[in-house]
């Protein structure tokens, strides 16, 4: 079985702020970091560091991107899917308070000149059985979905940002949804967290859904089981990846067949140690640093 995430890369500029901007306000950054960063990036190396061997697929621009395929590349993420184009990498903007609250400007770039040519291009190199991972910051995700699942390539989506393109696409076709409440709110019209996860349940219910509730943990649902777990403390520093981390460890144990309950345990461990640390990829900690959750 080979995993392939097809998804973001991106340039993030970290603003170190007393708070966020507010509207007609002008103020002084703390401090200024330069990272790689994206959601589909963060997930790659999440996932690299608890363990899986990743195919990283997307699009960079020429001139502005070799450190960011370095930094896969020092993860041990294979990156020779990942397509340079005659565009500018896509970035982010984000501003991080004294709590390790963030907001977050995105700049598509290259991550949105994904079109339909490349996704065949890097789908004919994977095949039944084996998975895709995806998040929503690149272009036509709905014909990879489509693509992915006629051939039998199971699908994984976070489906982060959450937008109208997420809502078009044929959710019945994703084998493993992992979201947050907001997100879950967003694709069900429901509020109350185990609401949004029995209405996600009764409308997919072949598939495995978690669903993160920040603070209160985490809930996984599928066919057979339903379990929950709580968090780890941290002394939050940047909460920048902490999906992302928490995601590509879940899937690092769900595809090493952990019971569901260390899985959810693992990945909460690894996402308190993000929070700790500032930053979004070199915030995600490698598997040794998970004790005594380590097997
Ligand atoms: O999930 C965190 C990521 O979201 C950041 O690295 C930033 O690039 C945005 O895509």
């Amino acid at each position: 079985m080979k995993v392939l995430n097809l998804g973001s890369i991106n340039i993030d500029y970290i603003y170190k702020l007393n708070h966020f901007v507010a509207p007609g306000e002008t103020i002084s950054a703390n401090s200024l970091e330069i990272n790689p960063g994206g959601k589909g990036l963060n997930q790659s190396v999440a996932m690299a560091n608890a363990g899986l061997n990743v195919y990283h697929a997307g699009l960079v621009g020429v001139n502005d991107s070799e450190f960011l395929i370095n930094t896969l590349q020092k993860y041990n993420v294979n990156t020779d899917l990942i397509s340079k184009i005659p565009s500018q990498t896509g970035h982010a903007i984000i501003q991080v308070t004294q709590s390790g609250e963030n907001s977050i400007i995105l700049f598509k770039g290259a991550n949105h000149e994904v079109d339909k040519n490349y996704i065949d291009n890097v789908l004919s190199q994977f095949n039944a059985g084996d998975y895709c991972v995806l998040q929503n910051e690149i272009s036509n995700i709905g014909y990879i979905i489509q693509q992915a699942h006629s051939k039998g390539i199971k699908i994984v989506l976070n489906p982060s940002p959450c937008n109208n393109s997420i809502m078009s696409c044929e959710l019945k076709n994703i084998d493993i949804f992992i979201l947050n409440e907001v997100e879950g709110r967003q694709i069900t019209g429901k509020t109350d967290s185990l609401e949004i996860l029995n209405e996600l349940h009764s409308r997919y219910p072949h598939a495995k859904i978690v669903l993160t509730l920040g603070a209160k943990g985490s809930i996984y649902k599928d066919s057979s089981c339903e379990v929950s777990c709580g968090i780890y403390k941290a002394d939050i520093l940047d909460t920048t990846a902490a999906g992302d981390t928490f995601t590509g460890y879940f899937l690092y144990g769900l595809f090493s067949n952990m019971p569901i309950k260390d899985v959810l345990e693992m990945a909460s461990r690894a996402a308190a140690i993000a929070v700790s640390r500032q930053g979004a990829a070199k915030s995600i900690p490698l598997r040794s640093e998970l004790e005594p959750i380590n097997s």
